[in-house]
């Protein structure tokens, strides 16, 4: 399963990608707003540090705008995926961009029919939303499980890139359904690695090898 990471902080982008843990990168408005940096700049500088995809959202509503905001974006770089929103108009864009060659992340996904749609329209990504479906008490991994059977029922081509991930388990839970993608803000993907028996265990191995006086030098 691909790791992105879904933030515009190129200090955290850096330092998880330093450790081989990016394979692409996420943005959205908001997330791009939190950063207070320009959209185009951010992006390009993501862009010059990731190799993988990376998704620049666009902020227009209709068809017209959304295909030449998402030109604008594909120019950035050739490793841009533009987002789009799961509306007529998004889907309509993806359809576009896609038979021109550039890689689209059909964004706010929340069922399976919409997942469907994507996925005629060719999208190379799908985003549904786990966490905010988990927020209303809806089952979150229950859409990653569907969307995963009905493209493998079709052999259709779209990434399932799971996002709006909000705990370690729902990347472990992603992997086991079979996402092409999860992608999480940093601080997920580094508690991935947390679990108090590890502490533990260390720590007891650090008492046993001071009271045994084991050096390697
Ligand atoms: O960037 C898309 C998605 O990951 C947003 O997640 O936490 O705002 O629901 P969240």
């Amino acid at each position: 399963m691909k790791f992105f990471v879904d933030t515009a902080e190129i200090d955290q982008i850096k330092e998880l990608n330093d450790l081989g843990m990016v394979d692409g990168v996420t943005t959205n408005p908001s997330l791009i707003a939190k950063s207070g940096r320009d959209i185009l700049e951010v992006t390009k500088e993501i862009c010059s540090i990731v190799s993988g995809p990376v998704s620049a959202e666009v902020v227009a509503l209709e068809a017209d705008d959304m295909l030449a905001e998402g030109r604008k974006l594909a120019k950035i770089a050739d490793n841009i995926a533009v987002k789009v929103p799961l509306t007529w108009a998004g889907l309509k864009t993806c359809k576009t961009l896609t038979d021109d060659g550039i890689m689209v992340n059909v964004t706010l996904c929340f069922s399976a029919n919409q997942a469907l749609l994507a996925a005629k329209a060719g999208a190379t990504f799908i985003s549904p939303f786990i966490g905010r479906l988990d927020d209303l008490n809806m089952d979150g991994l229950e859409l990653i499980e569907d969307i995963r059977t009905i493209y493998d029922n079709y052999g259709f081509e779209t990434n399932i890139l799971a996002a709006s991930i909000r705990t370690a388990n729902h990347m472990s839970d992603c992997a086991k359904i079979g996402a092409d993608v999860c992608t999480a803000p940093p601080n997920v993907i580094k508690a991935m690695a947390n679990h108090v028996l590890t502490d533990k265990g260390l720590a007891a191995f650090m008492a046993d090898a001071e009271k045994a006086g084991i050096k390697i030098v």
